[in-house]
């Protein structure tokens, strides 16, 4: 395993799973530039945590933010994509701005900011790009049509962009969790049972990542799927 210091833009540092993956980074001593809309979020300042805002639903943004960072951050040797939401209803349900703006978010901004970042990242000895992905990109669920689809796409440019940064240092994973206890499911009409064993914890997401950053140089970790040792979905009432 190696032990340098890394520099990690973190997408979606401000909640849940990257929230967790930031503080696990700067708890090992990295260097975390930290992604939000609201970047009054983060209200605990540290030496090497630096927020920036950026708001994924703007495409168009999403170049010029990349560049400053890397101006900024010469050093930015890894990307966790930890930014994402979830909306889940029957496709009838959802209306046109809905759908569009899931897939933005939850898909197309990814590519975006990864098209933005790869041809620095691949002058590197060698660089991460860990994207957050979810069991909804293994297989379809109820109410699941758009959010699945989301995750699936992510899951197919994961594994095409992997061949495409085989020749150099660049190291794409995915990693797909079964349900986390994360603020994502406030907005939401379920979520996971209430029982330890019935949800990840965010920090659990966190271990992977700094797991799969901390790897060998010559190993690539494509994929990696965790659960919860129970699967109970529990509805609000
Ligand atoms: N929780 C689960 O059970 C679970 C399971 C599998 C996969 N996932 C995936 O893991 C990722 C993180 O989820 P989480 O559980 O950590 O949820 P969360 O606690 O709600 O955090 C979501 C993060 O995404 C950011 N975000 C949302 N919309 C954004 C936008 N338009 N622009 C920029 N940032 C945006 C939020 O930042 P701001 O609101 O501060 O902008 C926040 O940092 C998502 O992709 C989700 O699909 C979650």
């Amino acid at each position: 395993m190696h032990s340098m210091t890394r520099t990690v833009l973190v997408i979606g540092a401000s909640s849940g799973i990257g929230r967790a993956v930031s503080r696990k980074l700067l708890q090992q001593g990295h260097r975390v530039i930290g992604c939000s809309r609201d970047v009054s979020k983060f209200s605990q300042p540290h030496p090497v945590f630096f927020p920036v805002e950026l708001d994924l639903s703007q495409l168009e943004a999403i170049p010029d933010t990349c560049r400053q960072i890397q101006a900024q951050h010469p050093q930015l040797d890894a990307v966790v994509f930890a930014a994402g939401f979830g909306r889940f209803a029957s496709l009838e349900e959802f209306s046109g701005p809905q759908i569009e703006q899931l897939m933005t978010v939850n898909f197309t901004a990814q590519v975006f900011l990864t098209k933005a970042l790869l041809a620095k990242l691949k002058q590197k000895a060698h660089a991460n790009l860990i994207y957050i992905g979810s069991e909804a990109a293994l297989r379809g669920a109820r109410k699941g049509t758009i959010y699945c689809a989301s995750k699936f796409a992510l899951r197919g440019f994961c594994q095409s962009l992997a061949d495409e940064c085989g020749k150099s240092s660049v190291r794409v994973s995915l990693i797909n969790p079964g349900m986390v206890r994360t603020p994502f499911f406030d907005v939401l009409d379920f979520c996971p049972g209430e029982a330890e064993k019935q949800a990840l914890k965010a920090e659990d997401v966190a271990d992977v990542v700094a797991y799969v950053l901390a790897a060998p140089r010559h190993v690539a970790m494509d994929e990696l799927i965790l659960n919860p040792v129970n699967k109970v979905i529990q509805f609000k009432k």
